[in-house]
């Protein structure tokens, strides 16, 4: 007999969001029934791999958790019609990239994957359906799929809104996951966030929460403080990392140690530790295509020297990769070596294999640009996905310059230098005696994430050049 779940939740979008946010949900909720659609089939059928090797998402723990709950109150299916018709609850995880172009290119989120979720939600759904916006989006965007929901009349007492004899209401509960610790942030979330306009549907959504985080966590507000504390705390977060990035070429410049720096004020319980260690730059999906949302929205409400404020974030993370390519580059040039680097790592930080506006690519295409050839390596992110990106920066970039390497260490007899640009823990346990017992001499480290002991790799014979530290 088919087993009856309390409620059937739907959410569209199987990405890094979508995944893993929705496996979580199902392992703690087996009372209800979770279907994740896509429209992207491979993704799907990545998914439904029965090698939890090949699920697309590569994120510690996510393994376990789809093995447990997959096919049990878990399912992933390009079924979009029938998962939402059956919903009572759809999450919206779909992507939200920075416009490319028309009104606001460059800056504002483009909502094309929102407002066709909204149109498929209208069409498909049946009875009441409360819409959750998981997907990071611009304050107000609630307005534009109330609009789209609710092409009739809207009833005001209750706050739903209501098409033919369908109900609607809006819910914002943005997702604060970090790539690389997903699962354990799923599992132990420093707050769940609620926007809504009626408590029902608050308290609907609550109740999923409540199946494993304490309740004290759980803290509601209006829809529109929902939705900008979710663009907030991205632009907090970077903020942090380029306060710390600018900081390390003042500390080039004056001999004092960034490493040294970080700590003593990250002692400072006003201050906090987190989110500062200097690196080439931040990446990833979301911190720059949030903070130029923000700008955006600034900038329309006419607030242009808060929007200013917001943008400098952007021009120092810029600023921190392209000093360190200059780096490498210069060095190249002065010890006239042969123009050739091997790159450690291109996810956009350890543990995941996201690459989304990785501070590696931009590197690896400054390098490119001044016709050095790069090796490039990372553990989890494969050539297909390496080339793609590097296309994606620059369509006509020189491929007879781009080496895949499978195993860096029997390679490095072809390198003088050797740039770290993700901070993957086996780079730190690399076996660097051998490594310079096989590169070539002179043997020159550029260490982007600051995660080798100086004295050490010194020691052995390298020349090393960390950020912010000689
Ligand atoms: N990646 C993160 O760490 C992170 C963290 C917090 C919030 N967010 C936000 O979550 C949202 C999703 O991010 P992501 O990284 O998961 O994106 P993603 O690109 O990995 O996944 C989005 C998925 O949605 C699918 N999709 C798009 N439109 C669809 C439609 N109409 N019907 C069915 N499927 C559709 C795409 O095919 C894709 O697989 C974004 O708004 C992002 O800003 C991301």
């Amino acid at each position: 007999m088919e087993k009856i779940f309390k409620k059937n939740i739907c959410c569209i979008g199987a990405g890094y969001v979508g995944g893993p946010t929705m496996s979580v949900i199902a392992l703690n909720c087996p009372d209800y029934r979770i279907d994740v659609v896509d429209v992207n089939k491979e993704r799907i059928n990545s998914w439904n791999n029965i090698d939890l090797s090949k699920l697309p998402i590569f994120e510690p723990g996510l393994d376990k958790v789809v093995e447990n709950c997959r096919g049990k109150n878990l399912f992933f299916s390009t079924n979009i019609k029938e998962s939402i018709s059956n919903a009572d609850i759809v999450f919206i995880s779909v992507n939200t990239p920075t416009k490319l172009k028309g009104i606001g290119a460059n800056y504002a989120s483009d909502l094309s994957w929102i407002e066709a979720s909204a149109r498929q939600i209208a069409k498909y759904s049946r009875n009441h359906t409360v819409v959750v916006e998981k997907s990071t989006l611009p304050v107000k965007t609630a307005e534009t799929i109330k609009t789209i929901l609710n092409s009739s009349k809207e009833d005001n007492t209750n706050k739903k809104t209501i098409k033919g004899n369908k109900t609607f209401s809006i819910i914002s509960n943005p997702e604060f996951l970090a790539e690389g610790s997903a699962i354990s942030d799923l599992q132990n979330p420093d707050r769940v966030l609620i926007g809504g306009e009626d408590t029902e549907s608050i308290n609907l959504i609550a109740d999923i929460y409540k199946h494993w985080v304490d309740s004290k966590r759980i803290i509601t507000t209006n829809l529109w403080s929902s939705e900008l504390s979710k663009l907030v705390a991205n632009a907090f977060l970077a903020q942090r990392i380029s306060s710390i990035n600018s900081l390390s070429e003042l500390c080039e410049e004056t001999g004092a140690d960034i490493e040294e720096v970080s700590k003593a004020i990250g002692m400072d319980s006003r201050i906090g530790s987190s989110f500062l260690k200097t690196s080439v730059g931040f990446g990833g999906s979301c911190f720059k295509k949030d903070i130029l949302n923000l700008v955006y929205i600034a900038r329309s409400q006419g607030l242009e020297k808060v929007a200013n404020y917001w943008e400098q974030i952007l021009v120092i993370n810029a600023h921190q990769r392209d000093r360190f390519s200059k780096k490498i580059i210069d060095c190249i040039e002065k010890n006239n070596l042969e123009p050739k680097v091997l790159l450690l790592g291109l996810a956009f930080k350890k543990d995941t294999n996201d690459t989304r506006e990785s501070a590696a690519i931009y590197v690896a295409n400054n390098l490119l640009n001044s016709k050095i050839e790069i090796g490039v390596f990372d553990p989890k992110v494969n050539i297909n996905q390496i080339q793609f990106d590097l296309s994606d920066l620059n369509e006509n970039y020189d491929k007879t310059l781009v080496k895949f390497i499978q195993d860096p260490v029997s390679n490095i007899s072809n390198y003088n230098l050797i740039a770290i640009m993700t901070e993957w823990d086996e780079f730190k346990e690399f076996d660097w005696q051998y490594i310079y017992s096989k590169i070539k001499k002179p043997a020159f480290i550029f260490d982007g994430r600051n995660i080798l002991n100086i004295e050490k790799i010194k020691k052995l014979g390298f020349n090393y050049t960390g950020l912010g530290r000689k």
